[in-house]
């Protein structure tokens, strides 16, 4: 009977060593990302993953010329997901999951207006791509967060390419 129990335990314990991790793994993937909220999302991209530190949108630059009604100057910033997605031509198929585009507004000298972005999370809008979309000032605050009907409306327009307007950073 002892015997049986040290088996035992010894199995339960072999198990938790190996769940544990993958438990705590499982979790940690889902925190990594934040929610479709205006709040979340706005600290997550100036804080915990701060998109001053990513890539611009490949074959733009700093302050590039803009079109309406986005500023005369633009600067766009790419997460590694949608830096991927782009690189690998997904802007027909859509961008995967977790794709994340900031966008600053400027106007001709060079003031920072707000910044607006998309972030693509599944389960959110699916009528719509499943984008969310949020507007902040240069002071850091939530300006508009959510399904943004004016967004959507200008930028389903180009639905086949996942609501983005990829042709106009061609340069
Ligand atoms: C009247 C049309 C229109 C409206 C309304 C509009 N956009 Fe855009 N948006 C554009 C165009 C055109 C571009 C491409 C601009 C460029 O980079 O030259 C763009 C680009 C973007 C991009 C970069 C990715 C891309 O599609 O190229 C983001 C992010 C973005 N807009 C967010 C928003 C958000 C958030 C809102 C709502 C608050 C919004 N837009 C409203 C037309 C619009």
């Amino acid at each position: 009977m002892k015997a049986i129990n040290k088996y035992y335990l010894t199995a339960v314990l072999v198990l938790a060593l190996f769940l544990v991790p993958v438990l705590l793994l499982a979790t940690e993937e889902k925190k990594d990302m934040p929610a479709a909220e205006g709040e979340e999302f706005l600290e997550y991209i100036t804080e915990v993953n701060p998109y001053h530190e990513w890539d611009l949108w490949p074959g733009t630059e700093e302050l590039y010329e803009g079109t309406e009604p986005h500023g005369v100057l633009l600067t766009t910033y790419v997460n590694k997901k949608a830096l991927r997605g782009i690189e690998e031509g997904m802007l027909e198929e859509g961008m995967p999951y977790g794709s994340i585009i900031v966008k600053e507004n400027y106007s001709p000298d060079k003031e920072l207006i707000n910044v607006t972005s998309m972030y693509k999370k599944e389960g959110f809008n699916p009528e719509a791509g499943d984008w969310f979309w949020l507007v902040h000032t240069p002071e850091k605050e939530v300006d508009n967060a959510g399904k943004i009907g004016m967004c959507i409306g200008c930028h389903g327009q180009v639905k086949h390419r996942d609501y983005l307007f990829i042709e106009a950073h061609k340069q």
